[in-house]
């Protein structure tokens, strides 16, 4: 039995609890039941929850008026007071996405990229892809050997690594589109931190002590991220001269003031220097594209995500056809069989991923015949109930024959019933560990998410073929999955949930898990996005659980069946979530994983 907090919606809100789940696991009953083991591993699942989550409203947090979620504090205050202040949720975004910037580096970014979920308050939606592109001259044999073996180290660290920055564009569009305030008091924020700095939290500091030997390869770097070399210690007050100095030339200058002048140059000479091609054409040439989102259903609700090239957002829907024609509310929340199902489901989903999915405008990528419910019926019919497939034997589907933490998501709600989600990234953490020459700018090694070579696997861990190699002027593909949740009432779609996930191939299931909590296990969103994750991507074939939250008779089912079942040292995603209210206005739902945090308005 798995345990988890599983307080129901439908319970009043201030006096729901967290109950253990009841024992729905078949396997159980069956007779491998150890009742100490299970107390044991409830007394520890406790002891190493209860930390994470003390200090959070174990219910989220309310906000009749607009909220804000990010892994950030001052990302999500600096959004709320937008709020205050009259903006809508496009204004909050932006705020917030730049104050990310220089509070999170870890994944914040002005030279990364990312996708743009918006809901207009009349229900209207719109999706915006701001996601890093292979400069133009880039070539797939850069990233090889003389015997045509790939170098993935090209691809994570040094020139070859950076893709062309989309956030800025992204932003500076969402604001010409939809925003309210001008757009120089959204960067006001921003450029007050980069200025007068912020204390680093103990985790800020875990993370930058981590990356310490990447940031010391490189002099400006280490300058602004190291204390003469050593890490910074938790408190010290991380003061960004020269990314203050770059925001202040984007408050005034708008996007010109980054893709063009001494921020374009100082990126490009970092990049040349460290091998790269990227020259200023590419950076004054850089568009975000407005794309048609993908919308599907599932048990009634509406699901609208993100298209190619998001792989999540097909990836997202495949699974939920998948999972519809089977009961999951009654085999249970953390119970083996339900955890069973899900895994073949996505063991199949990322083999297909794998294949079929890569930048629409170089790949026609096949959506509708992924989505088919024929397809997704005839994809699923193998999986049996009693034994895991080996990934071995787990090959690309034929649709047409009839697909970290250095990522962040944050979620904006507005009085009006406008709403965002924006996942956005530098792919690795702190990209490459290098800034643009006199900017304060970390850049991105988003290269990295397209693959190099057929068998090769990315950071994440994740394959491609064809769909997905190297292109100048391509994107590559992203997991980001972007996602709003609506139901209908009374003749029109109201919104019930906003999320995403960082982690890489993780970001999938994560949003998927999250999802089905609060749609089949009844859970409110906070206890949602609390409850523990697992998580398979086809290859490795490995069952990957989180460190806490499952005990041994689950992983001794799944076992049993022939997974093999690994305990992960972290935790996967940070789903940044926001629910309705069922009173009206907003709950937010941030993830103990990181130091996420709500602030409403
Ligand atoms: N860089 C991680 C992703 O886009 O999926």
């Amino acid at each position: 039995m798995a345990t988890q907090c599983t307080a129901r919606r439908s319970e009043a809100l201030p006096r729901r609890r967290c109950p253990v789940a009841p024992d729905r696991d078949p396997d159980y009953r069956a007779g491998d039941m150890d009742l100490r083991k299970t107390v044991f591993g409830l007394i520890l699942l406790l002891a190493v929850l209860g930390p994470q989550v003390r200090g959070a409203d174990p219910f989220g947090v309310r906000a009749p008026n607009g909220i804000v979620v990010s892994p950030s504090i001052h990302a999500s205050e600096a959004g709320a007071q937008v709020l205050r202040d009259g903006g809508n949720a496009a204004d909050a975004t932006v705020a917030t996405a730049l104050v990310l910037a220089v509070t999170y580096p870890l994944a914040g970014n002005l030279a990364g990229g990312g996708f743009i979920l918006y809901r207009s308050p009349d229900g209207e939606h719109h999706a915006l892809d701001c996601r890093e592109v292979a400069p133009a001259a880039l070539t797939a044999e850069m990233f090889l050997d003389e015997e045509g073996r790939a170098k993935p180290l090209l691809s994570r660290r040094g020139g070859l690594a950076v893709g062309v920055p989309g956030s800025v564009a992204g932003l500076a569009e969402l604001h010409r589109k939809h925003g309210k305030l001008p757009w120089k008091r959204l960067v006001q924020p921003a450029i007050e931190i980069a200025r007068k700095g912020f204390p680093l939290t103990r985790r800020d500091a875990h993370h930058l002590a981590s990356q310490n030997k990447v940031l010391n390869r490189h002099p400006e770097s280490g300058a602004i991220f190291t204390d003469d070399g050593a890490p910074h210690p938790a408190g010290f007050r991380l003061v960004q001269k020269d990314l203050a100095a770059t925001l202040r030339l984007l408050a005034r200058k708008g996007p010109e003031g980054f893709y063009r002048g001494p921020v374009a140059e100082g990126i490009v000479q970092t990049v040349r220097d460290t091998g790269g091609v990227m020259t200023l054409q590419d950076l004054a040439d850089y568009k975000p594209v407005w794309r048609e989102p993908l919308v599907g259903s599932y048990r009634g609700y509406r699901v609208v995500t993100f298209p190619p090239p998001s792989s999540g957002g097909i990836a997202l829907l495949q699974m939920l056809g998948m999972l519809e024609a089977h009961d999951l509310a009654k085999s249970g929340a953390g119970a083996s069989r339900t955890i069973h199902r899900m895994t073949e489901i996505e063991r199949r989903v990322y083999a297909d991923r794998s294949r079929w999915l890569g930048d629409p405008d170089f790949y026609d990528v096949p959506t509708a015949e992924l989505l088919d419910p024929a397809y997704l019926r005839l994809r699923a019919a193998d999986i049996s109930m009693d034994e895991a497939t080996p990934s071995e034997k787990v090959a690309p589907g034929e649709p047409r024959a009839v697909e970290s933490r250095q990522t962040l998501h944050f979620s904006v709600a507005d009085r009006d019933g406008g709403a965002i989600a924006m996942t956005t990234t530098l792919n690795g953490p702190l990209g490459t560990g290098m800034v643009g020459e006199g900017t304060g700018v970390l850049l991105n090694n988003e290269i990295d998410d397209f693959a190099l070579a057929q068998g090769v696997a990315n950071t994440w861990g994740l394959l491609g073929g064809e769909a997905n190699a190297v292109k100048g002027n391509k994107r590559p593909l992203s997991s980001m999955t972007p996602t709003l949740l609506e139901q209908q009432e009374g003749g029109d779609w109201k919104l019930r949930m906003v999320l995403g996930s960082p982690g890489g191939g993780k970001i999938i299931t994560s949003v998927l898990q999250v999802l089905l909590n609060y749609v089949d296990h009844d859970m409110h969103a906070q206890a949602a996005v609390n409850a523990p994750r697992f998580h398979h991507q086809w290859h490795p074939d490995e069952l990957m659980l989180e460190p806490t939250g499952f005990v041994h008779d689950v992983i001794q089912a799944l076992e049993k069946r022939g997974h093999r079942v690994t305990v992960q040292r972290g935790m996967f995603g940070n789903v940044n979530a926001i629910e309705a209210a069922e009173d009206g206005g907003w709950i937010g739902a941030p993830d103990p994983r990181r130091e996420s945090r709500a602030a409403g308005h």
